[in-house]
């Protein structure tokens, strides 16, 4: 937006799949449809791709997002994953 990046997405793509890794806009501008633009505009590339389905990681108390994943017919598959931590 006037030369500054607002927001942005990063996906990885499988045979079948693909799976959205990071999905950010700046808090300023939150609330704005831009997350939603991200996301469909990943979408549909992943349809254009011919894959079955998309996946996404988002924390338990991430409402916020869990709410945008929600409108885009995204639901829990009830796995946890395991956080691996390495002390330096
Ligand atoms: C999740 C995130 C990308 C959404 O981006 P966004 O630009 O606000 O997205 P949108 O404007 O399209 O809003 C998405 C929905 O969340 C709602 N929303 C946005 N900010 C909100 C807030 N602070 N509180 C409550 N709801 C909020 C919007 O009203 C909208 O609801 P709707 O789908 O019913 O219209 C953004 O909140 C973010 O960057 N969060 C920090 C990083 C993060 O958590 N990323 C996702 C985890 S992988």
């Amino acid at each position: 937006m006037n030369g500054r990046v607002v927001g942005y997405q990063l996906a990885t793509e499988y045979k079948d799949s693909g799976h959205i890794v990071r999905l950010a806009t700046v808090p300023e501008l939150q609330g704005m449809g831009m997350g939603g633009m991200l996301l469909g505009e990943v979408i549909e590339f992943f349809l254009k791709r011919k894959k079955d389905e998309v996946t996404v990681n988002t924390q338990a108390d991430n409402y916020t997002s869990q709410h945008l994943y929600r409108r885009f017919g995204f639901t829990q598959t009830g796995h946890e994953s395991a956080v691996w931590v390495a002390a330096l």
